[in-house]
């Protein structure tokens, strides 16, 4: 598919996981694409920055910007995790971890808000969670933060749809991605969580990176021209379904 000919598109958090993925595939379907990244690694167009930085923000954006003469879309995907209930984290961290997952879109959308604006296909992608949707055990902090990102999609959307600018996020399950291997790595027994992490999605498995990706490619697709303030979920029907238990 080349249906993202000629759009320019950046994404944060672009040189690991769900933002690897995407960065690739808006490649492949034709984007120039330009990775923010604390560490851009070798993406072929890479720029260092740190979404926790309005500075460096700043600057990135507009090398970025320069670099691909413009920006059509904008996908908000870096993002840290935190472990506990809400008496396990310090301010430290509830500030750090919102910091990064919630202002780091801020501050990407307000450096970006004037090259979008010039774009006649202009989208914004937010990686949101299904933290955002159901009451998930030992993520206080982290799930705080991704309804933020939630309710900040759809305030975005609203504000900017009579500008051309069409604003939307993905809410993905569980994906098999460097940051599940780091927690994976952690746990006492990493088979026993990795299996109880695939039986809590109704799919049995795991989503893949290069799921969400797809979801995000089209969101920032000209097809999607329509679509603004929604949430798709790629989580293997974990929000939406109520199975019975598989008869044994
Ligand atoms: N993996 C999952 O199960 C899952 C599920 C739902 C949502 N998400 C969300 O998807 C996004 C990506 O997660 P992932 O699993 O691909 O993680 P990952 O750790 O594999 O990749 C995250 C990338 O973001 C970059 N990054 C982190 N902090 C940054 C900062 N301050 N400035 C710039 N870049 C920064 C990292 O360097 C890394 O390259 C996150 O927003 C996460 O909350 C992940």
């Amino acid at each position: 598919m080349t249906d993202l000919q000629g759009l320019r598109a950046i994404v944060t958090g672009g040189a690991s996981g769900i933002g690897l993925a995407t960065a690739r595939l808006l490649a492949e379907r034709g984007a120039r694409v330009a990775v923010l990244d604390l560490d851009p690694g070798d993406a072929p167009l890479g720029f260092t920055a740190d979404v926790s930085d309005d500075a460096s923000v700043r600057a990135a954006v507009a090398a970025a910007a320069g670099a691909l003469g413009g920006i059509d879309v904008l996908v908000n995907n870096a993002g840290i995790g935190a472990a506990g209930t809400v008496a396990d984290n310090d301010d430290a961290q509830w500030h750090r971890v919102l910091d990064v997952n919630v202002l780091g879109i801020v501050r990407t959308t307000r450096a970006a808000l004037p090259h979008l604006r010039a774009s006649a296909h202009a989208a914004i992608v937010n990686t949101c969670s299904i933290a955002a949707t159901a009451g998930l055990p030992q993520r206080a902090l982290y799930s705080a933060s991704k309804g933020a990102v939630l309710s900040l999609t759809l305030a975005m959307a609203a504000d900017h749809v009579r500008e051309g600018i069409r604003v939307n996020c993905v809410n993905p399950g569980t994906v098999d991605t460097p940051w599940v291997g780091r927690l994976l790595d952690a746990a006492d027994d990493p088979a026993a969580e990795r299996a109880a992490l695939n039986a809590r999605q109704p799919t049995g498995r795991l989503v893949s990176a290069q799921e969400v990706a797809a979801a995000i490619a089209y969101l920032a697709s000209p097809a999607a021209a329509s679509t603004t303030g929604t949430a798709l979920a790629v989580d293997g029907g974990m929000q939406g379904l109520r199975l019975r238990p598989a008869a044994s």
